[in-house]
């Protein structure tokens, strides 16, 4: 098993971002679980299932799924479906369907297989709790509401997608309660974590205070 940096935190705190650099800075391999919940969203959507479906019409989706994770980019039974899953209907879908306990154990081994022979930087909701408990470092990062609002809308608006501020506060605010309110799993502090606002810092001073936390990793 290779050393595990995991960091968590909610959406448009700037994980991503934060995440890929520390990664490239250790020499690290990396993991976007958020992108594994997506796919596999993705694929429940396409194949219609609905949030209130029973677990076994989900089984019989996941049954003949198979979604990995590599050089940054997310695959659905080998395609690439890295730029379908960023859509504002996967956040949603994505959001509600890893609330259910059968797509969370669904992906619960590919990401610990991750860090099998690796070292892994990894980020979601529960990789500082639940998928990697024993984590070397663990980091919440956060922002401001209003902050997370309006990196989002920038991300929507760079790319051509037409949203409102206001919209994408309330996008945000209701995956927030879902994240953080569901039973299995939900997006927490891990015990020992470091609490980091990036709410009025730059990517820069986020790198720094980060690794200055993680240290020599032994
Ligand atoms: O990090 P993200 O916004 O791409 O994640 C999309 C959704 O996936 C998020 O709203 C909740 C879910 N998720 C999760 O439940 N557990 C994780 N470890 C990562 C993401």
């Amino acid at each position: 098993m290779g050393k595990v940096i995991a960091i968590d935190g909610p959406s448009g705190s700037g994980k991503t971002t934060i995440a890929k650099l520390i990664a490239k800075e250790l020499g690290f391999g990396y993991l976007d679980t958020g992108a594994l919940y997506r796919a596999v969203a993705l694929v429940l959507r396409n194949n219609s299932i609905e949030p209130e479906d029973s677990d076994e019409k989900l089984a019989d989706v996941l049954g003949n799924t198979h979604v990995t994770f590599n050089n940054c980019r997310v695959f659905l039974n080998g395609k690439d479906v890295s730029e379908d899953i960023r859509s504002a209907m996967i956040d949603h879908y994505s959001s509600v369907f890893s609330s259910r306990k059968i797509v969370r154990d669904f992906l619960l081994n590919a990401q610990r297989d991750a860090a099998l022979n690796s070292d892994l930087v990894v980020e979601g909701r529960d990789t500082t709790t639940v998928v990697f408990p024993d984590a070397k470092k663990k980091i919440y990062l956060d922002a401001s509401i209003d902050e997370r609002a309006k990196r989002r809308y920038l991300q929507f608006t760079k790319k051509g997608i037409n949203i409102f501020m206001d919209d994408s506060k309330k996008n945000i605010m209701d995956r927030d309660s879902r994240d953080a309110s569901r039973d299995i799993a939900p997006l927490k502090v891990a015990p020992g974590a470091l609490l980091l606002d990036s709410s009025n810092l730059s990517i820069e001073q986020v790198k720094k205070k980060i690794l200055d936390f993680i240290g020599i990793v032994s």
